[in-house]
Protein backbone atom coordinates (compact mmCIF):
# COMPACT_ATOMS: atom_id res chain seq x y z
CA UNK A 1 0.00 0.00 0.00
CA UNK A 2 2.86 2.29 0.92
CA UNK A 3 4.73 1.45 -1.77
CA UNK A 4 2.17 1.85 -4.18
CA UNK A 5 1.25 5.46 -3.00
CA UNK A 6 4.70 6.24 -3.76
CA UNK A 7 4.45 5.56 -7.47
CA UNK A 8 1.35 7.33 -7.28
CA UNK A 9 2.89 10.59 -5.66
CA UNK A 10 5.86 9.96 -8.39
CA UNK A 11 3.83 9.81 -11.15
CA UNK A 12 1.66 12.73 -10.21
CA UNK A 13 4.66 15.21 -9.75
CA UNK A 14 6.38 13.72 -12.60
CA UNK A 15 7.85 17.21 -14.13
CA UNK A 16 6.99 19.40 -11.74
CA UNK A 17 9.86 22.40 -10.38
CA UNK A 18 8.01 24.59 -8.50
CA UNK A 19 8.93 23.09 -5.40
CA UNK A 20 5.89 20.44 -4.90
CA UNK A 21 8.16 17.78 -6.31
CA UNK A 22 8.38 14.25 -5.64
CA UNK A 23 11.27 14.53 -3.38
CA UNK A 24 9.37 16.68 -1.46
CA UNK A 25 7.06 14.21 -0.87
CA UNK A 26 9.22 11.83 0.18
CA UNK A 27 11.24 13.83 2.75
CA UNK A 28 7.99 15.00 4.53
CA UNK A 29 6.57 11.44 4.42
CA UNK A 30 10.23 9.94 5.79
CA UNK A 31 10.02 13.15 8.68
CA UNK A 32 6.26 12.77 9.22
CA UNK A 33 6.86 8.80 9.83
CA UNK A 34 10.05 9.55 12.51
CA UNK A 35 7.61 12.12 14.55
CA UNK A 36 4.94 9.82 14.54
CA UNK A 37 7.37 7.15 16.06
CA UNK A 38 8.50 9.26 18.95
CA UNK A 39 5.29 11.26 19.16
CA UNK A 40 2.97 7.30 19.19
CA UNK A 41 0.77 8.31 16.40
CA UNK A 42 -1.08 5.58 13.96
CA UNK A 43 1.80 4.86 11.48
CA UNK A 44 0.16 3.58 8.40
CA UNK A 45 -2.81 6.68 8.65
CA UNK A 46 0.63 9.25 8.73
CA UNK A 47 2.11 7.58 5.94
CA UNK A 48 -0.61 7.68 3.72
CA UNK A 49 -1.33 11.39 4.67
CA UNK A 50 2.04 12.30 3.67
CA UNK A 51 2.55 10.64 0.70
CA UNK A 52 -0.56 12.23 -1.05
CA UNK A 53 -0.96 15.64 1.02
CA UNK A 54 0.41 17.48 -2.10
CA UNK A 55 -1.40 16.03 -5.21
CA UNK A 56 -4.60 17.98 -4.67
CA UNK A 57 -2.39 20.91 -4.30
CA UNK A 58 -4.12 24.18 -5.17
CA UNK A 59 -1.07 25.58 -7.75
CA UNK A 60 -0.53 22.00 -9.14
CA UNK A 61 -4.28 20.94 -9.67
CA UNK A 62 -7.00 23.40 -8.54
CA UNK A 63 -10.30 21.86 -9.56
CA UNK A 64 -9.62 18.83 -7.10
CA UNK A 65 -8.27 20.51 -4.57
CA UNK A 66 -11.61 21.20 -2.68
CA UNK A 67 -12.31 17.47 -2.25
CA UNK A 68 -9.07 15.68 -2.12
CA UNK A 69 -9.97 13.48 -5.24
CA UNK A 70 -6.86 12.59 -6.81
CA UNK A 71 -6.29 11.41 -3.52
CA UNK A 72 -9.51 10.01 -2.32
CA UNK A 73 -9.28 8.04 -5.81
CA UNK A 74 -5.98 6.65 -4.74
CA UNK A 75 -7.51 5.36 -1.52
CA UNK A 76 -10.94 4.00 -2.89
CA UNK A 77 -9.04 2.39 -5.43
CA UNK A 78 -6.90 0.50 -2.92
CA UNK A 79 -9.58 -0.70 -0.66
CA UNK A 80 -8.40 1.74 2.20
CA UNK A 81 -12.21 1.87 4.27
CA UNK A 82 -14.34 5.11 4.08
CA UNK A 83 -13.52 6.22 7.78
CA UNK A 84 -10.28 6.34 7.04
CA UNK A 85 -10.35 8.30 3.88
CA UNK A 86 -12.41 10.55 5.71
CA UNK A 87 -9.12 10.73 8.55
CA UNK A 88 -6.68 11.32 5.73
CA UNK A 89 -8.78 13.40 3.57
CA UNK A 90 -9.21 15.77 6.99
CA UNK A 91 -5.28 15.38 7.92
CA UNK A 92 -4.39 16.63 4.53
CA UNK A 93 -6.87 19.67 4.39
CA UNK A 94 -5.79 20.51 7.67
CA UNK A 95 -2.09 21.09 6.85
CA UNK A 96 -1.47 23.51 4.57
CA UNK A 97 -0.59 26.98 5.69
CA UNK A 98 -2.56 28.65 3.19
CA UNK A 99 -5.34 26.85 3.49
CA UNK A 100 -5.48 25.90 6.72
CA UNK A 101 -6.54 28.16 9.54
CA UNK A 102 -4.57 26.43 12.77
CA UNK A 103 -3.76 23.55 14.21
CA UNK A 104 -4.48 20.01 13.39
CA UNK A 105 -7.34 18.47 15.35
CA UNK A 106 -5.63 14.99 15.42
CA UNK A 107 -2.16 13.71 16.38
CA UNK A 108 -1.65 12.22 13.43
CA UNK A 109 -2.65 15.73 10.82
CA UNK A 110 0.10 17.46 14.02
CA UNK A 111 3.42 14.52 12.54
CA UNK A 112 2.32 15.38 8.96
CA UNK A 113 2.10 19.35 9.28
CA UNK A 114 5.23 19.22 11.26
CA UNK A 115 6.95 17.19 8.39
CA UNK A 116 5.47 20.00 5.86
CA UNK A 117 6.85 22.71 7.84
CA UNK A 118 10.61 21.20 8.58
CA UNK A 119 10.85 21.15 4.56
CA UNK A 120 9.90 24.81 4.49
CA UNK A 121 12.85 25.62 7.07
CA UNK A 122 16.44 24.84 7.47
CA UNK A 123 18.99 23.93 4.41
CA UNK A 124 16.57 22.56 2.58
CA UNK A 125 13.57 25.52 2.88
CA UNK A 126 16.02 28.03 1.91
CA UNK A 127 16.78 26.03 -1.31
CA UNK A 128 13.16 25.36 -1.77
CA UNK A 129 12.49 29.33 -1.53
CA UNK A 130 14.59 30.30 -4.24
CA UNK A 131 14.01 27.42 -6.61
CA UNK A 132 10.58 28.93 -6.21
CA UNK A 133 11.42 31.97 -6.77
CA UNK A 134 13.46 31.06 -9.48
CA UNK A 135 10.79 29.48 -11.10
CA UNK A 136 8.70 32.67 -10.57
CA UNK A 137 11.38 34.85 -12.17
CA UNK A 138 11.43 36.97 -9.15
CA UNK A 139 14.24 38.87 -7.96
CA UNK A 140 16.20 37.21 -4.86
CA UNK A 141 16.44 40.32 -2.72
CA UNK A 142 15.43 44.07 -2.87
CA UNK A 143 17.67 46.39 -0.52
CA UNK A 144 14.86 49.16 -0.75
CA UNK A 145 12.40 46.36 0.42
CA UNK A 146 9.75 47.78 -2.32
CA UNK A 147 9.51 44.55 -4.16
CA UNK A 148 7.53 42.75 -1.74
CA UNK A 149 7.78 39.18 -3.73
CA UNK A 150 11.62 38.65 -3.64
CA UNK A 151 12.68 35.21 -2.34
CA UNK A 152 14.21 36.95 0.73
CA UNK A 153 10.99 38.79 1.64
CA UNK A 154 9.26 35.10 1.74
CA UNK A 155 11.12 34.52 4.90
CA UNK A 156 9.67 37.23 6.47
CA UNK A 157 6.21 36.55 5.28
CA UNK A 158 5.85 32.57 5.88
CA UNK A 159 9.73 31.10 6.73
CA UNK A 160 10.70 32.81 9.99
CA UNK A 161 7.32 31.92 11.52
CA UNK A 162 7.20 28.65 10.69
CA UNK A 163 9.36 27.27 14.44
CA UNK A 164 6.49 28.72 16.63
CA UNK A 165 4.25 26.87 14.83
CA UNK A 166 5.09 23.60 15.65
CA UNK A 167 2.49 21.25 16.61
CA UNK A 168 4.59 17.81 18.46
CA UNK A 169 7.66 18.51 20.75
CA UNK A 170 10.03 16.46 18.14
CA UNK A 171 8.84 19.02 15.66
CA UNK A 172 9.73 21.60 17.39
CA UNK A 173 13.09 20.37 18.35
CA UNK A 174 14.05 19.87 15.04
CA UNK A 175 12.54 23.50 14.00
CA UNK A 176 14.94 25.13 16.56
CA UNK A 177 18.00 24.26 14.55
CA UNK A 178 16.33 25.23 11.24
CA UNK A 179 15.04 28.14 12.38
CA UNK A 180 18.94 29.40 13.18
CA UNK A 181 20.22 27.54 10.46
CA UNK A 182 17.83 30.70 8.42
CA UNK A 183 18.72 32.94 10.92
CA UNK A 184 22.24 32.40 10.38
CA UNK A 185 21.97 32.57 6.56
CA UNK A 186 20.08 36.15 6.75
CA UNK A 187 23.21 37.24 8.30
CA UNK A 188 25.74 36.13 5.97
CA UNK A 189 23.54 36.77 2.52
CA UNK A 190 23.19 40.49 3.98
CA UNK A 191 26.84 41.01 5.01
CA UNK A 192 27.84 39.82 1.22
CA UNK A 193 25.32 41.77 0.00
CA UNK A 194 26.79 44.82 1.79
CA UNK A 195 30.54 43.69 0.63
CA UNK A 196 31.22 43.42 4.13
CA UNK A 197 32.09 39.70 3.94
P1 LIG B 1 2.38 24.76 1.51
O1 LIG B 1 2.58 23.29 1.24
O2 LIG B 1 2.60 25.11 2.96
O3 LIG B 1 1.10 25.32 0.93
P2 LIG B 1 3.62 26.44 -0.45
O4 LIG B 1 2.88 25.88 -1.59
O5 LIG B 1 3.25 27.78 0.06
O6 LIG B 1 3.62 25.42 0.76
O7 LIG B 1 5.18 26.47 -0.81
C1 LIG B 1 5.94 25.43 -1.38
C2 LIG B 1 7.43 25.79 -1.24
O8 LIG B 1 7.71 26.98 -1.95
C3 LIG B 1 7.85 26.07 0.21
O9 LIG B 1 9.18 25.66 0.44
C4 LIG B 1 7.71 27.56 0.32
O10 LIG B 1 8.51 28.11 1.33
C5 LIG B 1 8.12 28.01 -1.06
N1 LIG B 1 7.43 29.25 -1.40
C6 LIG B 1 6.10 29.50 -1.41
N2 LIG B 1 5.83 30.78 -1.74
C7 LIG B 1 7.02 31.36 -1.95
C8 LIG B 1 7.44 32.68 -2.32
N3 LIG B 1 6.56 33.65 -2.54
N4 LIG B 1 8.77 32.92 -2.44
C9 LIG B 1 9.68 31.95 -2.21
N5 LIG B 1 9.36 30.68 -1.86
C10 LIG B 1 8.05 30.39 -1.74
NI1 LIG C 1 4.06 19.95 1.15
Amino acid sequence: MIDQAILFAKAVFDGDGSGHDFDHTMRVYRMAVRIAEEEGADIQTVALAALLHDVDDRKLSPETCLHKDRAVGFLREHGVTEDEIRRIVQIISEISFSEGNGRPSTLEGMCVQDADRLDAIGAIGIARAFAFGGSRGRRIHDPDAQDRTTSVQHFYDKLLLLKDLMNTDTGRRLAQQRDAFLRDFLEEFYAEWDGIR
